[in-house]
């Protein structure tokens, strides 16, 4: 039976990508208590069919839900794509009607209609979250007159998770997905980097997009947009606690998270290996 007592911001990724989100919302949030939940063992997600990705992500919010999580943000693109609608729609009214599960995919797309003067488009993201075609979908919804293309970076995630990202080899990846999203359209005034391990590599990449062309980096988009949630809904925000404490939870080894954990926090951090 689940407790309604007020309790920390649950914060889930496949693995480490959600920390760049998280060390976000500590910067702009830092009053509040922070579960974060890195499915290390079953990660990457993004080559993984639409059921696999709900049913690991939908295990990960019962297990921040029994922790006392009242609010989850998905701090994952890969997992917002694949299983953030189904755990809203289907899942929650049989849990607890009264919690919330939160994604990046919309604010991500909201926050391209007021940068986009072409209004042509470009995502960049794993090879699940292009196939799911939930960035044009989402877009659509919310300004039908901007035009997007997509490109799937499937080497990107291993490249900074192995620390690569710095080295020669890895510019022929970011220059080849960078220039097949780039040939789709030159009329492309605004990328948006759909997945939370990019915001490591904006300075790698940079280099291979024309100066005048804009990047969404998420990290601050999704704090921004998690505290406008919080000031919009006092219901939820009085059920979060305050003591500024922050938990980190691995399905892994713990001593490998916290080691490669500090690459994408930006900070030393020590973890815990539960299971899902
Ligand atoms: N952090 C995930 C995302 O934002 C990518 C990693 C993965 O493929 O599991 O999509």
């Amino acid at each position: 039976m689940l407790n309604n007592s007020p309790g920390p911001i649950g914060v889930f990724d496949s693995g480490y990508g959600g920390l760049t989100i998280l060390k976000e919302f500590k910067k702009q949030l830092p009053e509040y208590d922070y579960i974060y939940l890195g499915d290390n063992a079953r990660a990457p997600y993004g080559g993984r069919s639409f059921y696999v990705v709900y049913q690991y992500t939908l295990q990960a919010v019962n297990h921040l839900f029994s922790q006392g999580c009242q609010l989850v943000v998905l701090a994952c693109n890969t997992a917002s794509a694949k299983a953030l609608r189904t755990i809203q729609q289907n899942d929650l009214p049989k849990i607890d009607s009264k919690r919330r599960v939160l994604g990046v995919i919309r604010p991500s797309a909201e926050a391209v209609g007021n940068l986009t003067k072409s209004r042509e488009v470009g995502i960049l993201g794993t090879t699940g979250t292009v196939l799911s075609e939930s960035y044009p979908i989402e877009i659509q919804k919310l300004f039908p007159d901007i035009k997007t293309y997509q490109q799937a970076c499937p080497l990107w995630v291993p490249l900074v998770e192995n620390e690569e990202y710095k080295n020669a080899g890895a510019d022929y990846f970011f220059e080849k997905d960078i220039r097949a999203l780039l040939s789709q359209s030159k009329n492309i005034d605004t990328i948006i980097l759909g997945c939370t391990h990019y915001p490591l590599i904006v300075d790698a990449i940079r280099k291979f997009i024309p100066s005048n062309i804009k990047l969404i980096s998420q990290d601050t988009i999704i704090a921004d947009s998690l505290t406008d949630y919080l000031n919009r809904h006092p219901e939820i925000e009085n059920k979060c606690t305050k003591n500024g404490t922050i938990k980190f939870e691995t399905t892994d080894i713990s001593d490998v998270f916290s080691a490669r954990g500090e690459i994408f926090y930006g900070k030393k951090i020590e973890s815990e290996q539960i299971t899902l």
